[in-house]
């Protein structure tokens, strides 16, 4: 990395000590050969048309093309329009291609798109000019955000970042935010190419260092602002509900308090005094030890209103996080259930929040397991912007040590139907997550996506460089969530790695289209959950680590049966909050999904699945095909490492390596735990301790 800031409209550097990710130098072998232009009024009044203006230099200044006048026949014209439209459009004409956009932002979208298109936005196989096409792309939400759990501080127990497995944090290193922002620039150009146009700069625990980011540091916060702009980006800020008091305020945070409420403002103010295009605020409250309007007695309608008034007056909106539930928890009360905590505490307060409050929910009830049911919070609030949030960074999915391509397990959410195949509004198509999320929903009222960024200092961005796909594909699947996640992984693959070969691509296919469900069968069975280690901050297996701990994560294991009873017959009464038919279909063992068997019910031992196996023996079998489909993994890696870069063949050698050693671990625990606990052997007789 260079030691000088970047200018304004200057691009990031190209050769880099670290890994280009999907935009290496070839990715736009096919684009910069040709004859491009840009139209657009002027083109230096803003900052993305320049970077736009830059990029096309640099792509001909690298592979032999020529930037032209939009008047000389370009192979590639993008045009700035004026009127309405969203997302970008794409005409070819005879192998020429025109890609029309109503806002700079959009318009840089399109040329990524192109990107990513590659010779085929150009020309057939043969050479000849591609097909006529005309195109609209326009995202399914325009709200489409990533939130870092970086902190300032390098934090005692939870480090530079929160649940980050990719070294430091790019913004901040140990108490500063970074003098040399270039990569941060370079880290906005690849979410711009898969859509991504916000970002949310630190953890939502707030502690007291990261506080000072919305008054002392703000020209910090501009700094970072600044970096993100270029490739139209823009910066949100997590801020913590106590503020007021630890900022020097008021001697309370209560949300009704006019000194409160006008002290908000004023931080408002001076936060997009400092950052125009400041996009707003995410918050934690009463969750997890951060203060929240409970302290006062208060909601949190009463709580998000409070921040949305003080940002409304700039276009802002609060990101007000749905992760509400008791962490103090005593292990022996079976009537508190965790998973019916945030639908408990928002789904009565729908049609409260203020216009650009956002409530952010996580997909499912519990905490970003491998598998969970969707959150019933996600149609329980008609009248709220909802968005859903995702975890890209791999905290129970294996700390980018193993190789978990999630984006099957996005696509499954995202296409989830909360309400069955009933028609959707206006007699339409059934409504998906995604749509809910994008205003397609029985309310109309859409906030997006939000995710965990898995992103770190690290070379390869995200320590594992096979994890790079999972932020790909959070870019591309929740733009258009029809798109097929195996696609999505092949247009990675085609970005990443240049020209390759058959044989590579396969093998990759090979070792992540099926990384996910991999994963879920060496570790927690049946959609139970958690098992992961407290010790070693969720990492590997410790089947009882959360059993008596205070945290609401249980799975019941005793000699006769494991599970959750959540059913209203029985149980917590979880499964009536969902409507129709969910609610039938996991109340009933003969409906309930096997791989949500025991997050809804306890059963015995002995109880079949609709497999046709028990759940002993499924539990032994899929942990021994676990740990078999990682050797296939690392083996199937061998064949190919001559194919990819040295560092890159040694990074995810070393790394399937551990995801064998952890696997093994997982799969031996496991079956022992439950061996020991039922007494039922193996029905093929295979080694359990
Ligand atoms: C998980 C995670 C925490 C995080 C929390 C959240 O519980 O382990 O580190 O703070 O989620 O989403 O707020």
């Amino acid at each position: 990395m260079t030691g000088t800031p970047l200018a304004d409209g200057q691009l990031p550097p190209f050769e880099n000590d670290y890994h280009p990710a999907w935009l290496p130098t070839a990715a736009f072998a096919p684009v910069g050969c040709r004859r491009l232009a840009l139209a657009a009024e002027d083109p230096h009044d803003d900052a993305v048309l320049r970077t736009l203006a830059a990029e096309l230099a640099e792509a001909c200044a690298t592979h032999g093309g020529a930037v032209v006048a939009p008047h000389d026949d370009p192979d590639l014209l993008l045009r700035l329009a004026t009127g309405r439209l969203d997302g970008y459009r794409v005409v070819r004409r005879h192998g020429r291609v025109v890609v029309t956009a109503a806002t700079p932002t959009a318009l840089l979208h399109g040329w990524f798109h192109v990107v990513r298109t590659g010779e085929a936005a150009f020309s057939a196989p043969d050479g000849s000019p591609a097909e006529d096409t005309d195109e609209r792309h326009a995202p399914s939400s325009d709200l489409r955000m990533l939130d870092h759990w970086d902190n300032v501080d390098v934090h005692p127990v939870m480090g530079q970042v929160e649940r980050g497995y990719a070294g430091g944090s790019i913004f901040y290193d140990d108490g500063v935010v970074r003098a040399d922002l270039s990569r941060v620039t370079a880290y906005a150009r690849l979410l711009a190419a898969i859509g991504i146009d916000r970002v949310c700069l630190n953890n939502v625990n707030v502690h007291a260092r990261e506080a000072r980011l919305l008054t002392a540091d703000l020209p910090d916060v501009a700094r970072l602002a600044a970096a993100l702009r270029p490739y139209g980006v823009r910066a949100h800020l997590a801020v913590s509900f106590a503020a007021p008091m630890t900022l020097g305020g008021p001697a309370t945070s209560d949300p009704l308090d006019p000194d409160v409420r006008a002290w908000w403002r004023d931080a408002a103010d001076r936060v997009w005094s400092a950052v125009p295009d400041f996009g707003g605020f995410v918050v934690k409250a009463d969750s997890e030890g951060q203060l929240g309007p409970f302290a006062y007695g208060r909601d949190h309608a009463d709580g998000a209103n409070l921040l949305a008034e003080a940002v409304a007056p700039h276009g802002g909106l609060v990101h007000w996080r749905a992760f509400v539930y008791d962490h103090t928890q005593d292990w022996r009360d079976r009537s508190t259930d965790r998973a019916r905590a945030a639908h408990d505490h928002f789904a009565p307060l729908d049609g409260r929040f203020a216009p650009n409050v956002i409530v952010q929910v996580k997909h499912g009830p519990l905490d970003f397991q491998t598998r969970e049911a969707v959150s019933p919070v996600l149609a329980a609030m008609p009248r709220t912007r909802l968005a859903l949030e995702l975890q890209v960074t791999q905290e129970y999915t294996g700390q980018q040590q193993h190789v978990c391509y999630l984006g099957p397990w996005w696509s499954e959410i995202l296409r989830f139907r909360p309400w069955g195949e009933a028609p959707g509004p206006d007699g339409g198509a059934p409504v998906t997550v995604a749509d809910a999320a994008s205003g397609r929903g029985p309310g109309g009222l859409g906030g997006g996506f939000a995710a965990v960024s898995n992103v770190g200092d690290d070379r390869f961005w995200t320590g594992h460089p096979l994890a790079q796909a999972n932020l790909y594909a959070y870019g591309r699947l929740t733009w258009d969530p029809e798109l097929d996640a195996t696609a999505v992984l092949d247009e990675w693959i085609s970005l990443t790695f240049p020209a390759c070969s058959p044989r590579l691509r396969a093998a990759l296919h090979a070792i992540m289209d099926d990384s996910w469900r991999t994963y879920e069968r060496y570790t927690a069975p049946l959609g139970v959950g958690f098992m992961v280690s407290p010790l070693r901050a969720h990492y590997g297996p410790d089947v009882d680590g959360y059993e008596y701990s205070k945290w609401g994560t249980y799975h019941f294991a005793d000699r006769d049966g494991v599970g959750v009873d959540r059913t209203r017959a029985t149980g917590t009464g979880y499964t009536g909050q969902y409507p129709a038919p969910w609610r039938d279909v996991y109340e009933s063992l003969g409906t309930c999904p096997d791989e949500l068997l025991l997050f809804f019910h306890h059963v015995p031992y002995s109880h079949v699945l609709h497999s046709g196996s028990t759940v002993i023996q499924h539990i032994y079998d899929t942990h021994f095909a676990g740990v078999e489909e990682v050797e296939a993994m690392a083996a199937r890696w061998e064949e190919v490492v001559d194919e990819v870069p040295d560092g890159v063949a040694a990074r995810v050698r070393e790394r399937l390596a551990e995801q064998r050693r952890s696997a093994v671990e997982w799969r031996d625990q496991v079956n022992t735990y439950f061996f020991r606990k039922s007494g039922v052997p193996d029905a093929r007789g295979r080694t359990i301790y």
